[in-house]
């Protein structure tokens, strides 16, 4: 059965990259990743991604002279390998239009955060600040707003400690289940 090509769109450590790739290696998602698309040379996500042998696009975006020159290649280069869907993983640039209405609803974004609560970069930190005691993680289509765009999945965390990091490693625990869950549901058409 023909598998559905991802690209995976990522900036930082990539650990929901390599969860998404060991889903396909081990056969829970149907797919494979084609191409993984990076804004930070030297970004961890690159080392996990030569370890897997997944073809990289890094790129500087202060090289382009605008968001839309730099999005017209990237969305060249899906089109090439075929690519059906973009995962961004940790992705810290806002989608311009040219990839929004080239990939229109085949875009789809992880955040730690039970959206539409606690958008933008620092969400576990914002929520802790909070008091909140029941944190969490969706899955979203992406549009042109900050962490907006109809949601997926969602997953849960029960939480009232104090350490932050047991916290996030708890919520990059549920990302990894749920970008497969989300993955699949893409793949199958069910959203
Ligand atoms: C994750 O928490 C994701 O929800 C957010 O950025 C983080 C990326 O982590 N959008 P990693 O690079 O996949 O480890």
């Amino acid at each position: 059965m023909k598998r559905t090509k991802l690209a995976v769109f990522a900036s930082g450590s990539g650990s929901n990259y390599e969860a998404i790739v060991k889903a396909c290696c081990e056969g829970l998602i149907n797919a494979e990743v084609v191409l993984l698309v990076c804004d930070k040379p030297g970004a961890k996500v690159l080392e996990r991604a030569a370890r897997y042998g997944t073809e990289c696009f890094a790129f500087n975006p202060k090289e382009y002279g605008s968001r839309e020159e730099y999005e017209g290649v990237i969305a060249d280069m899906l089109d090439e390998r075929g690519v059906e869907y973009v995962c961004l993983a940790g992705y810290m640039r806002i989608v311009g239009r040219v990839l929004l209405e080239r990939y229109e609803q085949r875009i789809v974004n992880i955040h730690p955060s039970l959206l539409p609560s606690f958008k933008g970069a620092h969400a576990i930190q914002d929520a802790v600040d909070y008091g909140v005691k029941i944190f969490g993680v969706t899955t979203h289509f992406v549009d042109e707003t900050l962490d907006g765009g109809r949601i997926i999945d969602q997953g849960a965390v029960v939480y009232e400690g104090s350490d932050i990091e047991e916290l996030t490693t708890m919520i990059h625990n549920i990302e990894h289940k749920l970008y497969v869950k989300t993955i699949n549901k893409l793949i199958n058409k069910k959203y």
